[in-house]
């Protein structure tokens, strides 16, 4: 039990990230989730730091409260979430990344990369970041001085 449980979580990537999201959504909504799916949906080329703006727009608006980003590597959607001020974007490679993303950065997006992680990682790592809380207390401080 996490204080993460009855959130909206929205959920995006590029075409590289199309599969990974779709299981990741499922997996999500399996648990009994809300998810707001925010693209893309299909093949198509497209551009990811368009996605990491729409999870932006998202947690800006309340629609959501934490946020999944996918693209190839995770790089270029996290450096593009990461533009805005009030998001903090973690790319994770293992459930280590993203349990200490969440306790000691507060990390308000999961960043994954498709093609440099297994979708059963992938797995793991959701599974760590939503099950997990930010610890605060000395990590409090550094994590207001990002903003
Ligand atoms: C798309 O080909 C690819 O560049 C993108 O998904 C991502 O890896 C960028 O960082």
């Amino acid at each position: 039990m996490s204080s993460t449980d009855s959130i909206t979580i929205a959920i995006a990537s590029d075409h590289a990230g199309v599969e990974m999201k779709a299981a990741l959504r499922a997996l999500l909504e399996g648990q009994g989730r809300t998810v707001l799916d925010l693209g893309t949906d299909g093949a198509a080329s497209v551009d990811y730091p368009d996605f990491a703006d729409a999870v932006a727009a998202a947690l800006a608006d309340g629609r959501a409260t934490l946020g999944v980003l996918i693209c190839g590597t995770g790089i270029g959607i996290s450096i593009a979430a990461n533009r805005h001020r009030h998001v903090r974007a973690a790319l994770c490679h293992s459930s280590t990344d993203a349990r200490l993303s969440r306790q000691h950065n507060n990390a308000n997006v999961l960043v994954l990369g498709a093609r440099t992680t297994g979708i059963e990682v992938a797995k793991d790592c959701v599974a760590a970041f939503f099950a997990t809380d930010f610890e605060g207390g000395r990590h409090a401080a550094r994590v207001a001085k990002f903003s």
